[in-house]
């Protein structure tokens, strides 16, 4: 198979030619490129292998592209260049033998085979070559081409080595199972099961960056149910592999919280990109283990578990060493996610819309997507009234909204006032005063306008002044 055509955009390549030339070299694309341009997905980095110094090659072929800034990492003999929109990244071809502790390895010269069979999956192996007799020819030593047919994740070699010589790749095969909707050869599934514990020497940057991947691929449920299924969840997100199992008492089970929180992962990922809002998701029923109880009659109870899940959270973020500016916001659609449905009923009062109005601010709509993606019942009929109801939830929150425009809520009166009509200086009597006027307006005894509240005032303040 020949690729020339397909290069033919990348008119830079030929440089790269003439510095094979000119270093009396060969250099292939590798990886991730060539796999990527088979399967027509969008190309960010070209990987080239160098037969002989990576690092020398790429000083040269950027000064034939008229690229100055070049960083070079002698130790790891690697280079790197930007070219207009385009990540190219250099390696000599190595045997590598990696120590037992870390994922760094040792690095020592290699030939072409050498360096392929130590890579990670079929599909990753595979090569084009930028030289003059053969270019664009496709060199498939591992049948990669006929892996990325069959949708098949496999390692070139035994697995039981591809993983252990770098467990990051456990990560990885997870992960590109999502991204392409691949399956895993059984080798890989097994093998990964009976190395997990080699998990431990990767760094949790490392693990959380591939986690991520796998939540904001088009299908993040196949990643987490082999995270699952090896018992890798249980090493690197215990939280979540605490999920799983389902018990029966008397008549009563309950469902599997590990696989509905998988499908609501995969419901919210048809219709919203945002990775927090899709972690939301994954946590929303974090704290059912903790919060189970068999009540006589009832069967499963989970009271509360949406508090305790709230407060689970930060910690959760921490050891995953996930940013802290979300915090709040994926606190926040944990503790709320029960709200929206109680208020689907008649009777429910304006008042307790205008709380959830509040209490959810700008993240309504991130809200009410989630509690739609948590409806997972199989009978369509149930799902449709379950629908249904969060469009009268919606429905009641425009009107209220209309009513008094909330999502920026606060007294009509404002601390000024209250201090100039109740003579008072600055003080916490000012907020409660305050507080007391907003709360009469959210309860619906009084309008939320400044005469109204100004009148409020007028009657509450001795209340306070006394
Ligand atoms: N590779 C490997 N083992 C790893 C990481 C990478 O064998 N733990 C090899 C693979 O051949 C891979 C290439 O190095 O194709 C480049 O790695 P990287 O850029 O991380 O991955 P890509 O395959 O390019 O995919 P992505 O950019 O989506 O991560």
């Amino acid at each position: 198979m020949n690729f020339d055509l397909q290069l033919k955009p990348y008119s830079f390549l030929s440089a790269a030619t003439e510095t094979a030339d000119e270093l009396k070299t060969q250099v292939f694309i590798i990886g991730g490129f060539v796999r990527d341009l088979i399967l027509n997905r969008k190309i960010s980095e070209i990987d080239f292998l160098v037969l002989g110094s990576g690092t020398e090659f790429a000083e040269r072929y950027a000064a034939r592209l008229n690229v100055k800034n070049v960083s070079v990492f002698r130790n790891f003999g690697t280079a790197h260049f930007r070219f207009k929109d385009h990540d190219l990244e250099f390696v000599g071809a190595r045997k590598e033998s990696y120590s037992r502790e870390s994922r760094k390895p040792s690095v020592l010269n290699g030939s072409f085979s050498d360096d392929i069979s130590r890579r990670d999956f079929t599909i990753n192996t595979l090569a084009l070559s930028l030289n003059h007799d053969d270019y664009g020819d496709l060199i498939d030593t591992y049948n990669g081409i006929n892996d990325i047919e069959n949708k098949l994740i496999k390692a070139p070699i035994d697995p039981l080595i591809t993983f252990d010589d770098d467990p990051l790749r456990i990560m990885r095969a997870f992960r590109f199972a999502s991204q392409l909707n691949f399956r895993l050869d059984d080798s890989m599934i097994e093998a990964a099961g009976q190395l997990k514990q080699r998990m431990r020497i990767v760094s949790q940057e490392r693990i959380t960056d591939e986690f991520l991947k796998i939540l904001a691929s088009d299908n993040p449920s196949i990643g987490l149910i082999h995270m699952n299924q090896t018992g890798i969840l249980e090493i690197i997100f215990p939280e979540l592999a605490n999920l799983g199992g389902v018990e029966q008492r008397k008549d009563f089970h309950h469902k599997d919280v590990f696989i509905h929180t998988c499908q609501v992962v995969e419901n919210i990922s048809k219709v919203t990109d945002n990775i927090w809002l899709r972690f939301a998701a994954l946590l929303h029923d974090i704290a059912k283990p903790q919060t189970k109880k068999f009540v006589e009659d009832t069967g499963w109870t989970f009271h509360g578990h949406e508090e305790l899940g709230a407060r689970m959270i930060k910690s959760i973020f921490k050891k995953m060493k996930l940013p802290f500016n979300k915090i709040e916001y994926v606190e926040k659609l944990v503790r709320l996610h029960l709200r929206p449905i109680a208020l689907a009923k008649e009777e429910v009062t304006d008042s307790a819309i205008r709380r959830l109005i509040v209490s959810a601010g700008e993240d309504l709509g991130d809200l009410i997507i989630l509690c739609r993606a948590d409806i997972t019942s199989k009978n369509q009929e149930k799902v449709n009234k379950y629908l249904d109801n969060y469009e009268k939830v919606m429905k009641k929150v425009w009107e209220v909204e209309d009513k008094d425009k909330l999502r920026a809520f606060q007294s009509p009166v404002n601390g000024e006032e209250i201090m100039q009509i109740c003579n008072l200086s600055p003080s916490k009597l000012v907020g409660e005063i305050k507080s007391a006027i907003e709360e009469a307006i959210l309860d619906g005894k009084i309008g939320n306008n400044h005469d109204e509240a100004f009148d409020y005032l007028i009657k509450i303040k001795d209340n306070y002044l006394k």
